[in-house]
């Protein structure tokens, strides 16, 4: 922790100062500068880190788990945002984003699978979200290369997806557009003064004080020096392997997710051709090595549902680290330490919950207050929250 003492008339230089300049920390960003507050972001390689990788599913329907209503909830909520979000965005940018909502199909291959959707269409339903079954013909009416062998599906019609590529190109410049300043270094410690937080200090020695911090660095939030104990819930990397593919003619119309003898895949298409393969799941801790084993299980299963992929150009394989909280849920709010806020844990769902993070985040910074939607999330359902200095 630092100790450093401040002359306490001089202001602090920014108002909110962002530690990560992932979707989570660029959206907020954005937000936050948008209702007139001066915002620095801090981060070695801006738009570099799970955003970078991730195929950009808005598909908190088809993804649904038990145990996870609100998180459905805040996820609809984040969907349903995202085309004022983005339309917004290209506007302030002058770059497109590459969203679209035409639905994602989820597709079985056995009977087991099949089973599994099932199960899965009937909880949907409890919750009153929208699904449609369908037929392995009706699948393959709507998606015409998926195998004769493709048992059923359903279809999550307000699903969508977005490029996270293009999405935070677009927010880089918005950003800037807003006046945000952003660092290219590693924020290396937190400042904390008479037990509130009040800057960082970079990777070489610069301090940056601000009025708030916020802590937006995904898998890397626990990094930081100078946490007081207790104050942020860890926050596990979890690696997803991805594989980018190139389709010359059309292949895919929407996004699609299949289960194929109880293993995930989905594959999500652009409109220049562009297929993200994805994911795996593994804890790995910060390992982000391609495998043979890891592309060859997505590669298989894809093909499993799709035969034509391997007829498809290879164009890249990359690995991300998703941030998995306790709960894999986000954590959103303010810290047990003052001046200090965090926007992590977004596991899964970092892209799809952008919007709804950014606006809950500039309502707590700018306002101070917590939106319905977040409170849910904020960090105090996670105990104990002793707050000492680390050593
Ligand atoms: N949201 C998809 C993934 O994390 O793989």
């Amino acid at each position: 922790m630092s100790a450093t003492a401040r002359d306490p008339r001089r202001p602090p230089a920014w108002d909110v100062l962002i530690i990560g300049a992932g979707v989570i920390g660029l959206a907020t960003a954005w937000r936050v500068a948008s209702r007139g507050l001066s915002v620095t972001v801090v981060d070695p390689d801006p738009a570099g880190g799970a955003c970078r990788v991730a195929a950009g599913m808005l598909t908190p329907v088809s993804e649904l788990a038990y145990g996870e209503e609100p998180l459905l909830r805040l996820g609809i909520a984040s969907r349903d945002r995202y085309a004022s979000f983005v339309a917004e965005l290209e506007e302030a940018a002058g770059h497109e984003t590459g969203y679209r909502r035409d639905g994602l199909l989820q597709v079985a291959f056995d009977s087991d699978d099949l089973a599994f959707l099932d199960d899965l269409r009937r909880f949907q339903e409890s919750l009153g979200v929208p699904v449609e079954a369908l037929t392995g013909r009706e699948c393959r009416r709507l998606e015409p290369m998926l195998a004769p062998s493709v048992r059923g599906g359903l279809l999550a019609p307000e699903d969508g997806s977005v490029d996270p590529r293009r999405l935070t190109g677009a927010l880089l410049v918005a950003c800037q557009n807003a006046g945000v300043r952003l660092v290219e270094r590693r924020a290396d410690a937190l400042i904390v003064e008479r037990d509130t937080a009040t800057g960082v200090r970079l990777d070489d020695g610069a301090e940056l004080r601000a009025g708030k911090v916020l802590l937006a660095a995904g898998a890397w939030s626990n990094d930081l020096k100078g946490l007081p104990d207790g104050v942020v819930p860890e926050v596990r990397p979890v690696k997803g392997q991805v594989v980018r593919l190139r389709a010359r003619a059309p292949f895919l119309g929407r996004a699609t997710r299949g289960l194929v003898r109880g293993s995930s895949i989905y594959l999500v298409p652009r409109a220049d051709g562009e297929i993200v393969v994805g994911a795996t799941q593994e804890e790995m801790g910060f390992d982000t090595t391609v495998t043979a084993g890891g592309l060859w299980q997505l590669l298989r299963d894809a093909r499993e549902l799709l035969p034509g992929v391997t007829e498809l150009e290879f164009a890249e394989v990359s690995a991300g680290l998703r941030p998995g909280s306790p709960d894999n849920a986000p954590v959103l709010g303010a810290s047990a330490l003052p001046g200090l806020f965090l926007a992590t844990g977004h596991f899964r769902n970092g892209v799809l919950l952008a919007p709804v993070t950014a606006d809950a985040m500039a309502e707590m910074l700018v306002d101070g207050t917590v939106p319905e939607v977040a409170a849910p999330f904020t960090p105090d359902r996670f105990e104990p929250f002793e707050v000492e200095a680390r050593a």
